[in-house]
């Protein structure tokens, strides 16, 4: 059975519709099934190469993930808590899973959960820390921290924001003063940022005793070594290419870990529901492939980065931001004056290259980028370009010969 991609249903047993086309699942056993339907949003769907560099948004699925998601798909679908073959065999593969993530990241197997999400493990790790601590509901973290952790603070904790400088970097001294304070339950600090790539000093921070850190390693894991010092910390399979929908939970032995929400009779007590067996198979693999491949593309991309840092710096009146050096392998953002962010992602789209706003955690509330805010730098003209194991030199050799062409266009179309 094969899920048809957008242009082969267009073409086939397309079905338009007001809000856009049909996607067909045709299956030999049961006749061609409707499922669901897809808006083109601009453009002629297939036409022209297309360079998608927005995979710190989401990387597409690693070869290693697909081949074990599809036999786990068959192998992996029952209750992993009965006694009967399939059962038995589904909790097989999700012990195999955590013991596949656990051995990757160096932690203990009994470390390791599987959520149904990157935001879940960053509200299971951070809550559950704040909700073991014996010291008060504050929760000092950096401000540019994801929004699940930002949401989560919000509901169960106050926020006690401690100031980066403009690389997007927290000092750590800073929030280890801050963690003094009695009030101060836990601390937050992410591995790496999500939008400007500025890795942070995640074990440089000293708590006082009984203050925990947690970490939101999910724009990093993968990417680069875990770092020292945390409680919790939170990955996303997705950010690594593995399956949406799969987060990965980590609890260091010892960590005074309380469930913040209802409880369940699961496998694994930290998590509720009926687990994803085969996600978090995939998810375990694609982590082992790229942490194995690790070192040739992070050296691959972090020279086509530095390419697009040096191009983009010859634009007038652009600044690229985040740190140059301590920062993530594949993310890059830039900054330019006059020019509207949207606009820029648009109209890169029509040139075939998939590039987000900086601000794009913020894009559906079209509220400026909290994170550049809080560095200081412009919060508008910003693009993050982000590239995938596979981009080529070429691809972003052809992005870079288009992108001042398109800066100069939407500046003329405001008379500059
Ligand atoms: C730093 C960071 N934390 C948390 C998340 C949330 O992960 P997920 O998309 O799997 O819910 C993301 C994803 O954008 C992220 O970049």
């Amino acid at each position: 059975m094969e899920l048809l991609t957008h242009e082969r249903a267009f073409r086939s047993r397309a079905d338009k519709t007001a809000s856009g086309y049909r996607i067909a699942l045709p299956s030999s056993r049961w006749g061609t099934q409707y499922v669901g339907t897809v808006t083109y949003l601009s453009g002629t769907p297939g036409a022209g190469p297309r360079t998608e560099l927005d995979t710190a948004s989401s990387e597409p699925l690693h070869p290693a993930a697909r081949e074990v998601l599809l036999a786990a798909l068959d192998q992996g679908y029952a209750d992993p808590r009965r006694l009967h073959h399939p059962g038995r065999s589904a909790r097989l593969l999700l012990d195999n899973a955590r013991a596949v993530v656990a051995e990757t990241l160096g932690v203990r197997t009994d470390e390791v959960s599987f959520t149904g999400s990157g935001t879940e493990a960053v509200h299971r790790g951070l809550l559950g820390l704040l909700r073991g601590s014996r010291r008060g509901r504050q929760v000092a973290h950096s401000p540019v921290e994801h929004a699940a952790v930002r949401h989560a603070v919000a509901w169960g904790g106050e926020p006690v924001e401690v100031p980066c400088d403009r690389a997007g970097r927290v000092h750590a001294d800073d929030l280890t003063r801050a963690a003094l304070a009695p009030e101060v339950g836990v601390v937050a600090l992410q591995t790496a940022n999500h939008e400007v790539g500025t890795v942070q000093p995640v074990g440089e921070v000293e708590p006082p005793d009984g203050v925990p850190l947690f970490t939101d390693a999910c724009a990093s894991m993968g990417r680069l070594p875990l770092p020292g010092g945390w409680a919790a910390a939170a990955g996303s399979a997705h950010k690594w290419g593995g399956p949406a929908g799969v987060g990965v939970l980590l609890v260091r032995k010892g960590a005074r870990w309380r469930n913040p929400f209802p409880g369940d009779d699961r496998v694994d007590e930290r998590v509720a529901g009926f687990e994803n067996v085969p996600g978090a198979l995939a998810a375990a693999a694609a982590l082992q492939a790229v942490v194995a491949e690790r070192e040739d593309v992070s050296a691959r991309q972090r020279l086509l980065v530095d390419r697009i840092r040096a191009a983009v710096a010859e634009i007038p009146d652009t600044e690229v931001v985040g740190d140059p050096v301590d920062r993530l392998p594949h993310l890059v953002t830039c900054s330019f004056l006059y020019v509207d962010g949207e606009a820029l992602v648009h109209a890169l789209d029509r040139h075939g290259f998939g590039v987000a706003s900086g601000s794009a955690c913020a894009a559906s509330t079209l509220e400026p980028s909290a994170v550049l805010a809080a560095m200081g730098v412009l919060t508008h003209g910003n693009v993050r370009v982000s590239l995938g194991r596979d981009t080529t030199e070429a691809e972003v050799d052809r992005f870079l010969a288009v992108l001042p062409g398109v800066v100069r266009d939407l500046r003329a179309e405001v008379g500059l």
